[in-house]
């Protein structure tokens, strides 16, 4: 598999995976090769990346982070939960949540991920369904928080409130109109500071859930408060900031800026990360930023990129002990002809390394 820009889509690919609706139909099955209609069809429904396969990308299989059905059945939890409140103005009178539903889906997310592979690397990013993109969201950012929660040693329990904080974090934006949160081109600096009350608005709504705990209620109200200072609403900064919402604030980020948006294409996984580590003008506390350096892959499996010898390939594996330099497919050589495949082992390959992340051949 491999992902590539809708545009670059033609007769020849096809689907990877599966593609449903948010009623759990399945609209195109995996292994459907593409054609105009479909690749019509996908585009007006929103999608801007595919996860496509070929013979270029034969044996590129990466390991979802949770189970399909399990993404599914969260998706698709978060869709009627924000439908059912979107809209709403008057918060207090807003319909409540299925708390046993989110609970249930929290500890389904916890389980796979404590009882998954240890110290498994954050190595794939999927392609979201643009028909919801608010729940999608909040489903890969509970997932991510969790392999967070994870690596840090938190126990089950501490996973669990982090994880409810993760996927109810931005509850708070069905509260805000939804034309501002659907709007197809970049925010003004007075839309910005309307979005910026979804924190307030969320912290609000879930006050009124006591079964939640404090601190998964206050990752609403926290998760875009920077270490810095610099963030919002409070401008809290360093230790006023716990430490789930610090975790939910650079996993929402990371899963923003990798995500395609209808005014924007998904950035590399490496440039995302560049943020969320940076040490100049820090956002996260150190400790995190350690662990988002061992856990977060730069060039996840299905990465295109161009090796320092000219050649390009395709990622295939992201060894644990070494994230930073995955074993590529190479297929074409520097002048952009077909090679005969090698698979190359960057952890092994010292004089070698990823110079470059090409747009798609
Ligand atoms: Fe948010």
């Amino acid at each position: 598999m491999r992902l590539i820009s809708i545009d670059k889509a033609h007769f020849g690919h096809s689907l990877y995976e599966h593609i449903f609706n948010l009623d759990g139909q399945c609209l195109f099955t995996a292994g459907i090769k593409l054609d105009a209609n479909i690749v019509d069809r996908l585009s007006s429904m929103g999608y801007k990346t595919l996860v496509i396969a070929d013979t270029l990308d034969a044996s590129i299989e990466p390991r979802p982070l949770i189970s399909d059905g399990l993404r599914l059945s969260a998706v698709r939890l978060m869709h009627k939960t924000f439908q059912a409140i979107r809209g709403k103005t008057d918060i207090d009178a807003a319909p409540g949540l299925d708390l046993k539903a989110v609970f249930d889906a929290c500890n389904a997310i916890v389980d796979e991920v404590a009882m998954g592979e240890r110290r498994r690397v954050v190595d794939v990013i999927g392609v979201k369904n643009p028909e919801d993109y608010a729940a999608e969201h909040a489903v890969q950012v509970a997932v991510l928080s969790a392999y967070v929660g994870s690596r840090m040693g938190y126990n089950l329990m501490h996973l669990r409130d982090l994880v409810v904080g993760g996927l109810l974090h931005d509850i708070g934006e069905a509260f805000v109109p939804a034309e501002l949160v659907n709007k197809k081109t970049k925010y003004a600096p007075d839309d910005s500071s309307k979005m910026q009350l979804h924190g307030v608005f969320g912290f609000k709504y879930l006050s009124r859930f006591t079964e939640i705990k404090a601190t998964s209620r206050a990752v609403t109200i926290q998760h875009h408060e920077r270490v810095s200072g610099k963030g919002y609403p409070k401008g809290l900064s360093g230790t006023q900031i716990h430490q789930y919402s610090g975790i939910v604030g650079a996993c929402e980020s990371f899963d923003g800026m990798t995500s395609d948006r209808p005014y924007r294409l998904r950035q590399p996984a490496i440039l995302a990360l560049g943020v969320l580590m940076s040490s100049k003008e820090p956002q996260f506390a150190p400790e995190l930023r350690d662990i988002f350096s061992q856990l977060f892959a730069p060039f996840p499996v299905g990465t295109w990129v161009t090796l320092s010898d000219g050649r390009h390939g395709i990622v295939k594996a992201v060894p644990k002990e070494a994230i930073t330099r995955p074993d590529v497919k190479v297929v074409y050589d520097p002048l952009g002809q077909t090679i005969p495949a090698t698979v190359v082992r960057l952890s092994q390959s010292p004089t070698l390394r990823i110079s470059g992340i090409p747009s798609e051949f």
